[in-house]
């Protein structure tokens, strides 16, 4: 039925409890990574609403959207920007800080990475409170891009990342919910 390819994601996501810190449960990917079938159905259910469509670039998030957001521009025929944690970089940057579930931090995009009027798709593993995926949006704005949407396996809907990119008028797919 329509679930299956949820309710098969689900099965390969590994929970940890108290990682990174105490009263944190960590939805690890790894254990969806490596299962091919898992990550195969992943990847072509996140390109699905835009497959045949022109997608300039996508851009990951450092560590685990990079995983994802190689597999998903190779799909989509589209380049890669990474966003990364500050200092990574080697050329001009636009860098932002942001909160997220567990702490805070500073990311980092090149200046050249988007040309004014590209559409972009933003790609990461999980959204949580949305704070990094919010920061990453505003500097592919900042740049001049069209986020055309945000894409993430998990979603934990209780966090209330999704309103707040929805709120910068960014639609947001997800795959799974874990509450
Ligand atoms: C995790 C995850 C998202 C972010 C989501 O990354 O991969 O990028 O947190 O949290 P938020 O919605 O509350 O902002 P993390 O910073 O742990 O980096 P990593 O991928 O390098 O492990
Ligand atoms: N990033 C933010 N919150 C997270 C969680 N609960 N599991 C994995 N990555 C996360």
């Amino acid at each position: 039925g329509a679930d299956t390819v949820s309710d098969d994601l689900i099965k390969s996501i590994r929970t940890i409890p108290d990682y990174p810190k105490e009263g944190i449960l960590f939805r690890d990917i790894t254990t969806l990574l490596g299962d091919a079938r898992a990550f195969r159905r992943a990847v072509d259910a996140l390109v699905q609403p835009w497959a045949g469509s022109k997608i300039d670039q996508v851009a990951g998030i450092e560590a685990r959207g990079f995983i994802l957001g190689g597999a998903v521009a190779h799909q989509l025929s589209a380049g890669f920007v990474p966003i990364r944690k500050k200092g990574k970089l080697p050329h001009e940057t636009v860098r932002i800080a942001y909160s997220l579930e567990y702490g805070l931090d500073e990311m980092e995009m090149h200046k050249d990475a988007i040309k004014p009027g590209d559409k972009v798709i933003l790609v990461d593993d999980l959204i949580a409170t949305g704070g990094t995926a919010e920061g990453a949006t505003k500097l592919l704005k900042q740049m001049g891009a069209e986020v055309v949407a945000a894409c993430f396996i998990i979603d934990l809907p209780d966090l209330g990342g999704r309103k707040k990119l929805e709120a910068l008028d960014v639609p947001v797919r997800t795959l799974v919910e874990f509450p």
